[in-house]
């Protein structure tokens, strides 16, 4: 008989992974990437170039760039956050990490103790929530708009939490094409939430990792970068604008605070050879890779569209994002996308539902979040298909007579 470990278990743990069973046939879940425009090619002919040049520095754990990951990757980044985010900062304001997901978790690390409470918009990238609900932090969701987050609702819940004498460790924030929401706040609303946080004493933690997939290819200025009081940590990440499996993201942050981050970044650095690969291939391609991937993203957001205008007519309703990889979808209120979720599954359909992205379950239960990036035209056309007939079987909508186009963005 196999040696019992449950007993040995501590509490608190999350509950036991499920087993892989392969990928489902139409996947608009996870944050996956599109597969045509990642840069193999140039990838390949990077790593050959540096592993020629530089092979041997992988003798060293932290290659000859100490254990804020391979420097030239951080130059770059330096570079383009100036270029592009209005960012202040060098090669040594920025630790290279396992993906941004790492960074929520050392950030997280570094500030958060059970009991804490952190502000965070309503609809939220789940990785998030789930990292605080486990640490026994409360998350107090504000509500988004067109515009993204809502100021007034984040000074009255400031407010709020200052007259029962609570102090958030942080306001966590996507404000470069919010996940799930796609939207983006603009300036104004980055000066007023400067000016709150200034005001009410709690920083900002700015998770800025689709910033790169802007349809218009302009994007506002990074809180950091507004920041006068230094009060902004900024993440980001190669996942979206390069591929997700190399798990290469980034922390900026001033160094009072770096410090200690990098001092619980114990796992002796991070990947060097995706680093080295990246670094190789973005300093002459990056500027022209982001506009074709961008492009390529903006076609299946059309036919994502598209085919819900044509499936679900205005059973569907949805604000166009202005970038990123994600379609937040508002379904009648009868439907509950949790069991709509398993539901499709079985017919091979994955949909994220909206309770698991969002503080709200009410203002949730019949959202889902619809990543168009993975799959292919044909895949998104025809499992949109079969989304809307497992939603009629299971919920009577879309009524067959609601297919009318409204949408021509
Ligand atoms: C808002 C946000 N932050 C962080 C991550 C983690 O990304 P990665 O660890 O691949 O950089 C994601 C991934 O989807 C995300 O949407």
């Amino acid at each position: 008989m196999a040696f019992d470990f449950t007993p040995l278990l501590p509490a608190g743990l999350p509950p036991p992974a499920a087993r892989w069973t392969g990928l489902p046939r139409f996947n608009f879940t996870g944050g996956n990437n599109d597969p045509d425009p990642l840069p193999v090619e140039g990838l390949m002919a990077a790593a050959q170039a540096v592993l020629a040049r530089e092979g041997r520095t992988l003798s060293h754990y932290g290659l000859h760039s100490g254990p804020q990951g391979y420097r030239p990757l951080r130059e770059f980044l330096a570079a383009k956050l100036k270029r592009d985010a209005a960012i202040t900062a060098t090669a040594d304001d920025i630790l290279l990490v396992s993906g941004s997901l790492q960074a929520l978790d050392l950030v997280n690390g570094a500030l958060l103790e059970r009991g804490d409470t952190v502000i965070v918009e309503r609809d939220n990238y789940q990785g998030t929530l789930t990292r605080l609900q486990r640490l026994g932090v409360t998350a107090v969701g504000i509500p988004l708009d067109a515009g993204g987050m809502r100021m007034d609702a984040l000074e009255a819940v400031l407010k709020g939490l200052q007259a029962r004498g609570v102090r958030p460790k942080f306001i966590y924030t996507i404000p470069t094409v919010q996940n799930p929401t796609g939207t983006i706040l603009d300036v104004g609303r980055r000066e007023t939430m400067l000016k709150l946080v200034g005001d009410y004493g709690v920083p900002i933690f700015e998770d800025d990792c689709y910033s790169d997939l802007i349809w218009s290819g302009e994007r506002p200025p990074a809180l950091y970068a507004m920041s006068k009081a230094q009060n902004v940590i900024h993440i980001g990440s190669f996942s979206k604008s390069v591929a997700p499996a190399l798990r290469v993201g980034f922390i900026v942050a001033p160094w009072a605070v770096l410090s200690r981050i990098l001092a619980l970044k114990t796992d002796a650095g991070s990947g060097a050879l995706e680093q080295m690969v990246l670094a190789e291939y973005c300093s002459g391609h990056f500027t022209a890779h982001v506009p074709a991937l961008r492009a390529a993203l903006k076609k299946k957001l059309d036919t994502l569209t598209e085919a819900l205008d044509e499936q679900f007519g205005t059973a569907a309703e949805f604000d166009y994002p202005k970038g990123g990889i994600f379609l937040w979808v508002k379904l009648p209120d009868k439907v509950d996308t949790l069991k709509l979720a398993q539901a499709a599954l079985k017919d091979g359909v994955a949909i994220n539902p909206g309770p698991d992205w969002s503080t709200d379950a009410v203002h949730s239960k019949s959202r889902m979040r619809l990543c168009f990036a993975s799959p292919s035209h044909a895949e998104i056309k025809e499992g949109i298909a079969v989304l809307a007939d497992v939603c009629r079987r299971e919920f009577g909508v879309p009524e067959r007579s609601a297919n009318i186009a409204r949408r021509g963005t």
